[in-house]
């Protein structure tokens, strides 16, 4: 498996070689064989080449297996617009490999419950699949820009019906996978997208009578999803909802650090952690790597099928968790001790390689 690696910028390159790490010992144990080409994107691409997405790192992603990203983003670009930002570069990425389902699962782990600023009781048992459309709406819709007087600016929100349905399909079937609930969340009481929006997926759904629709106002939803967040199995949502609303729901984990994602149906898939560049402690070793790792399960489990790996890397994440092995993200809350971006990886690693090892020495026996 070839997998084009884009570090970027901040604490990208520092969660993204932790990732690249447990990969790479699956590979080993497992004897495997994959291949990791890295590649510049963002401010780092901006820098050396000129753009933010080279033809080079786009034409290795196009023609890779799978894509792993860490994270684009750097104060030095806030201050421009249009192609000369480090986004541009990820959203063009985005619309070139064509995945249009974002899948962002959010689970509060039972081992560090008490790291959320929520209550123990309200985050226990939480296991959502947020499904953002990833290709459509404001931030993509045609016309957009800032007028030449700089008076006043516009974009426009757009939704084709074909990009509603093929999301909603992919929601349904997750949600055939898990508890069988779909929640679409909208703002269909003013927008025409949402009203669109909601008459398609309510279409869809007729084609999953073994999977409860429920409709919800972005706004209330926004507020339910911290109060109680157990009533939810699959959130599907448009492009700009499910950007705000994942950021929120990462405080049900205790951490925007901890959450994954993958970016399924185009070409080639995407993988990539929720979380920005996080520049306020980008170069101090303080990144928390468990996004990342959790994003390169996803990985294994949507590009290669490599199910059973992919459990194992999730159950070492677990496991590191609860021998205490935080960020300081995690930590601070509850003043626990906190420790460095490596020594967690390293740990996920470790614990990686020896639930395998003990995976191939049983099926050989
Ligand atoms: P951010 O996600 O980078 O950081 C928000 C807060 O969360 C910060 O306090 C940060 O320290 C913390 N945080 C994020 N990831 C963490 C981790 N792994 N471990 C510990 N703490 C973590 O969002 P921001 O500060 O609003 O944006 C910074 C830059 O990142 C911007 O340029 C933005 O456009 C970009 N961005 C990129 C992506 C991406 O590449 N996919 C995603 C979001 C934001
Ligand atoms: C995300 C990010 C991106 C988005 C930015 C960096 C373009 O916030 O992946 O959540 O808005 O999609
Ligand atoms: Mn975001």
């Amino acid at each position: 498996m070839r997998i084009a690696v884009l570090p970027g910028d901040g604490i990208g390159p520092e969660v993204t070689s932790h990732a690249m790490a447990v990969l790479q010992t699956v590979s080993d144990v497992c004897g495997y064989d994959f291949r990791f080409d890295s590649y510049r994107i963002g401010g780092a691409a901006i820098e050396q080449d000129g753009t933010p997405l080279p033809e080079r790192t786009l034409s290795a992603c196009m023609e890779s297996d799978a894509v792993l990203l860490g994270a684009v983003g750097a104060r030095k670009y806030d201050h421009c617009t249009g192609q000369m930002r480090p986004e541009a570069g990820l959203l063009a990425l985005r619309q070139a490999l064509g995945g249009y389902a974002n899948l962002r699962p959010v689970k509060a782990y039972e081992v560090i419950a008490d790291c959320s600023p929520l209550r123990e009781d309200v985050v226990r048992g939480v296991d959502i699949l947020i499904v953002r459309e990833l290709l459509g709406g404001l931030y993509f819709g045609q016309p957009r820009g800032i007028e030449t007087d700089c008076l006043s600016a516009f974009n426009t929100m757009r939704y084709e019906v074909y990009e509603i349905e093929r999301v909603a399909r992919v929601a349904f079937e997750e949600a055939r996978k898990r508890n069988k609930h779909v929640t679409s969340v909208d703002k269909a009481n003013v927008l025409e997208t949402s009203q669109l929006w909601r008459r398609t997926v309510s279409e869809i759904g007729k084609q999953y009578p073994d999977v409860q629709l429920d409709h919800a106002y972005v706004d209330s939803f926004a507020m339910q999803l911290v109060t109680t967040p157990t009533r939810y199995d699959v959130v599907l949502t448009e492009n700009l909802f499910g950007d705000i609303l994942s950021d929120e729901a990462a405080v049900i984990c205790g951490s925007l650090g901890m959450l994954a994602s993958a970016s399924i149906g185009g070409r080639v898939a995407l993988y990539e952690p929720v979380h920005g560049s996080a520049p306020d402690i980008a170069g101090r070793g303080m990144a928390n790597p468990l996004g990342a790792i959790q994003t390169a399960a996803m990985l294994l489990q949507y590009s290669a099928g490599m199910f059973e790996e992919a459990e194992q890397i999730m159950e070492s994440v677990q496991r590191t968790l609860a021998r205490g092995l935080v960020t300081p993200d995690l930590a601070g809350r509850r003043k626990r001790a906190s420790f460095s971006t490596d020594e967690v990886g390293k740990s996920v690693v470790e614990t990686v390689a020896d639930l395998l090892q003990r995976h191939v020495a049983y099926h050989a026996v």
